[in-house]
């Protein structure tokens, strides 16, 4: 029977598309080092194969490809962050492009019913220099080795698309928020945080004046992006921006949480973050044109992510 790959499945945004796959009857492999994923956001399914491994595991993937029939690769194993892509570029480049391009030109290779690879790629590719509401065609120029590297990725799936055929898509996530988002480490989402500090009623910082923008897209919604992605004959070959066309300042969001908790947080506030963008919001024309509407508003998305959290 047909199956789809997930790397990076045990993670945040990983494990909100496994569920969401094996609700819709699909068999489903993870492929997942656990670095930052945790064994308890998966569920106890027949219809799921967790596998302990990395995606730069050759070896490893050839067994993969003896024992599964994959006609669907979602590929969101990376080290999820900007700042830590400044503070060690070496390491970050290893999973987030070498990885990658291991595991695509392995998709290509080696998987003869693969119908379609979607990668988790970013706003990052796009950097600072660019208009915003930012269309998918505009120049990037990354401010940070974690955009580089997504974009460089993004790079050799369009060669190994047009040199042996590989049906890649790839999405550009803006701010990612929900439930299971980590925010255990300084380099976590920054929603996360906030939501465990004012949950724990410790003190918040704000990296800079709060005014920086981000266009906050809720993890559902991201589910159904990718769903969509991987379904529409349309998709092959291109690049989508997955976020909301909604432009939100750091300390907004933060009021909007208090709002929706019925708390007041704590906030001081520190410089800001090297690397970081300043504005950042997506336009969605060209998902819309696939079908996909954005469900939730920053209000409906922060009241679950608050539910959930207490
Ligand atoms: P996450 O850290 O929760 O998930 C990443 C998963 O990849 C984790 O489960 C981790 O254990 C796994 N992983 C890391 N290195 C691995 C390796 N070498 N081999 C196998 N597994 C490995 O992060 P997330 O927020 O769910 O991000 C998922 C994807 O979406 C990533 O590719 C990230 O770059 C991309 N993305 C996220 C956001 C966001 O706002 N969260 C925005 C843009 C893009
Ligand atoms: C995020 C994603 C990245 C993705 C990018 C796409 C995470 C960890 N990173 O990066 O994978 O490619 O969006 O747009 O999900 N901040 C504070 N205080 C804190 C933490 C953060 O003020 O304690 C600020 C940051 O300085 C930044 C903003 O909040 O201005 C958002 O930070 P963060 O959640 O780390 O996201 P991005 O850097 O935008």
């Amino acid at each position: 029977m047909a199956e789809v790959l997930v790397t990076g499945g045990a993670g945040f945004i990983g494990s909100h598309l496994v569920d969401a796959l094996l609700a819709d009857g699909r068999t489903v492999v993870v492929l997942d080092d656990f670095s930052t994923g945790h064994a308890e956001n998966l569920p106890d399914h027949p219809g799921l194969r967790v596998v302990r491994g990395d995606v730069r595991d050759a070896a490893l993937l050839a067994e993969l490809a003896e024992a599964h029939a994959f006609e669907e690769v979602h590929h969101l194993a990376a080290i999820a962050s900007v700042a830590r892509s400044i503070e060690d570029p070496v390491a970050t480049l290893s999973v987030n492009t070498e990885g990658s391009v291991r595991l695509a030109t392995w998709a290509a290779r080696s998987l003869p019913g693969l119908k379609r690879f979607v990668f988790a790629s970013s706003a990052a590719t796009y950097g600072s220099e660019v208009r915003v509401p930012t269309r998918e065609s505009d120049p990037g120029r990354p401010d940070a080795p974690y955009g580089l590297e997504k974009a460089t990725v993004e790079r050799y799936l369009e060669l190994l698309a047009r040199t042996e055929g590989l049906p890649a898509v790839c999405a550009r996530f803006f701010n990612v928020y929900g439930p299971r988002q980590d925010p255990s480490s300084p380099y976590s989402g920054v929603l996360s945080i906030v939501t465990r500090a004012l949950h724990d009623g410790r003190p918040f910082t704000v990296h800079g004046d709060g005014g920086q923008t981000r266009d906050f897209v809720y993890v559902a919604d991201v589910v159904a992006a990718l769903t969509t992605l991987a379904r529409q004959p349309d998709a092959v070959g291109g690049t989508f921006n997955v976020g909301t066309g909604r432009e939100a300042s750091l300390l907004e969001v933060v009021d909007l949480l208090e709002s929706v908790a019925g708390r007041e947080l704590e906030r001081t506030h520190g410089p800001p973050r090297a690397g970081d963008i300043r504005r950042s919001v997506a336009d969605v024309t060209a998902l819309r044109g696939l079908g996909w509407r954005p469900e939730r508003s920053l209000r409906d998305g922060l009241t679950a992510l608050w539910a959930a959290t207490c």
